[in-house]
């Protein structure tokens, strides 16, 4: 069975901009606006520690800006789960977070840490969240998140791309099969797989041909094309790709 693929556009970035001048444009709400009328699915945004991106403030101007569901990336602290419980976010999604990472290395390990992330899956789900773990595409995490009662999973894309920048399709094949195998077997437990991490106009098609997967997030890499061709342009041209997959391995 095809799920219909959403597309989730992370807005981190253009608050990543805004802050480096300390003003207020670009403002990451309009971004949220301009995704809704580019045809995106969903906001994706990552309430940092340190907030070097998306702050406190743009919470609710960015739940303003769009009918969109909204998708909070977190670390799983108790911090972030008091702001989540309040904010109330369509879906919470837990990422391991350190201070002195670039951004999201690797995924969060749930079986390692499985008694400090249970209680906090919990109160989530609580809250009414739908609440996703940001994992390797391995067959001990989606166990665990099974067995945490996570409902999504969202498959680290990081290492494909990394592949395909040193070798294209064919280094990155491996970690494809990796992912799609992920994707499987998180459906047969019940766990509607996402995926998403460096993924581009030129990468996305395999993965988005993986016909369990339900929704791809991405950022990073709209947010830079904007600067060439605009960001409703850039958002519209990686739904394109991920429609042309689709139907191509559907078909
Ligand atoms: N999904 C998660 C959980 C992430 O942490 C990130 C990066 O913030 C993304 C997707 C998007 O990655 P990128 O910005 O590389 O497209």
């Amino acid at each position: 069975m095809t799920w219909r693929l959403r597309l989730g556009v992370n807005i981190d970035h253009v608050a990543t901009i805004r802050n480096a001048r300390g003003g207020a444009h670009p403002d990451p709400a309009r971004a949220a606006a301009a995704a809704a009328a580019a045809g995106a699915d969903g906001i994706t945004i990552h309430l940092r520690e340190d907030r070097r991106h998306i702050r406190d403030g743009d919470l609710d101007a960015i739940r303003t800006a769009s009918s969109l569901p909204i998708n909070l990336e977190m670390a799983a602290t108790d911090e972030m789960t008091d702001i989540a419980c309040r904010y109330r976010p369509h879906a919470a999604c837990l990422v391991p977070e350190k201070r002195e990472e670039r951004t999201t290395e690797g995924g969060l390990d749930v079986a390692g840490l499985h008694n400090q992330i249970s209680p906090i899956v919990r109160r989530l789900r609580e809250a009414g969240a739908r609440v996703s773990l940001f994992i390797e595409p391995d067959p001990v995490q989606i166990a665990v998140a099974e067995v945490m009662g996570a409902p999504v999973v969202e498959l680290h894309t990081g290492k494909y791309a990394e592949l395909w920048i040193e070798g294209g399709a064919d280094a990155a094949a491996p970690e494809l099969a990796r992912l799609q195998a992920a994707a499987e077997d998180a459906r047969k437990r019940g766990i509607e797989p996402h995926a998403g991490h460096g993924l581009t106009f030129e990468n996305v098609g395999p993965v988005a041909a993986i016909p369990e997967l339900a929704e791809l997030n991405i950022g990073h890499f709209l947010i830079g094309e904007a600067i060439f061709i605009g960001f409703e342009a850039a958002i519209r041209e990686i739904r394109r790709c991920m429609d042309e997959a689709r139907e191509k391995a559907s078909g």
